[in-house]
């Protein structure tokens, strides 16, 4: 069978935002344009864009300025899933019509940019035949089959900012500080910048914590001569035995979690708490160099991909190279932080405490 040869490609960024999203989309259209003569269409809300056709024409002119712009210059949702589009009664099946569409827009192959809600939608259009390029985002870094995610980067940029910056004021006052960062199910943004910021106490979800062991901690730091302590807490993380706190339990908005630990110490110690949350800070503004370089390399590997018509496979880093994997790798499972890898038993080391010794 000869393959159709590729001459209009789609790009859109699905689920929450995230920095350097506009560093792919400007480094995938100048790959396309320059080097494969391409016409890029920007899809805009993530798929909702191809149920109701709603398309830019992305031309260089377009695309001037954006690499160090937080957001995307496409705009995104996480309600816009195809195969379950939420109408009044209910939810929908769409993909139907999602499939006429790219049709109708004659699109030869796609490149969806998002995390782990994206790319799994992305993998099952793949799946009934429409040409997908996957490009993992996401600050949360908790997508398998790739070293990092970009965003990330900046995230615990910004986490750590937020640590250094309670530490003054703990010092100051002799109080305990809890920050409370994302991450979902994962304690990746925790764990880094706690490590970078120079927490006492990191509570991950991958490493459940007792009230107990935090008192303990605390106390013992105090008799060593610091009565004031730094914890970071993931969004995610949970007391043994005890389950993930929300917001919101329908939409599984998580949080809160930080003032429960609060309340869990509080009648143990005779210092003073305060909570953090930082929340979506973490998410808006530029991206970090880091994350503009990851995003650019990204970018360029998704655009060459496509024009290859080499379909059905993600950009990822592995070491120091990009490299492309199967979607379905990425989607398969969660990237959690290993409760017995190195980067848990340096924190340790440290005497960083877990929450989980006694
Ligand atoms: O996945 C990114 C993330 O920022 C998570 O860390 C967080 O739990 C979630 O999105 C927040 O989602 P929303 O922007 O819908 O509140």
């Amino acid at each position: 069978m000869r393959m159709r040869a590729i001459k209009r490609i789609g790009i859109l960024t699905g689920g929450g935002d995230c920095p350097g999203l506009n560093a792919v989309i400007r480094a995938a259209v100048r790959t396309a344009t320059r080097d494969h003569d391409l016409e890029v269409l920007g899809i805009q809300l993530g798929f909702e864009g191809l149920l109701n056709k709603s398309c830019i024409p992305l031309t260089n002119e377009l695309i001037r300025g954006i690499l160090p712009k937080g957001g995307t210059l496409l705009r995104t949702t996480n309600r816009g899933n195809p195969f379950e589009f939420p109408v009044e009664a209910g939810k929908e099946d769409r993909s139907a019509l999602l499939l006429r569409n790219i049709k109708e827009l004659g699109l030869d192959g796609i490149i969806a940019i998002g995390g782990d809600g994206t790319l799994k939608i992305a993998q099952r259009l793949f799946e009934m035949g429409i040409p997908m390029i996957a490009v993992p985002k996401t600050i949360d870094n908790d997508l398998a089959a790739t070293d990092f995610t970009f965003g990330f980067m900046t995230a615990v940029s910004v986490a750590t900012d937020a640590v250094d910056r309670l530490h003054t004021t703990a010092e100051s006052h002799d109080r305990v500080m809890i920050l409370e960062v994302m991450g979902r199910h994962c304690g990746w943004i925790a764990l880094h910048s706690g490590l970078a910021g120079g927490a006492d106490i990191i509570l991950i979800p991958e490493i459940p914590y007792t009230p107990e062991a935090i008192v303990e901690s605390i106390r013992s730091r105090q008799k060593e001569g610091s009565p004031f302590d730094i914890i970071v807490v993931a969004e995610g993380a949970k007391r043994v035995g005890g389950a993930e706190r929300y917001i919101d339990r329908r939409s599984k908005r998580l949080g809160g979690i930080a003032y429960q630990v609060a309340d869990e110490i509080a009648r143990a110690i005779n210092l003073e708490i305060r909570v953090t949350v930082l929340g979506h800070i973490q998410r808006g503004g530029s991206p970090i160099p880091f994350d503009r370089v990851l995003a650019t390399r990204f970018g360029k590997a998704a655009a060459d991909l496509i024009a290859k018509g080499d379909f059905g496979k993600m950009v990822a880093l592995r070491g120091e190279q990009i490299v492309a994997v199967p979607i379905r790798d990425a989607v398969s499972n969660p990237k959690y932080v290993d409760p017995d890898g190195e980067l848990v038993a340096t924190a340790r080391s440290l005497g960083i405490s877990f929450g989980d010794a006694l």
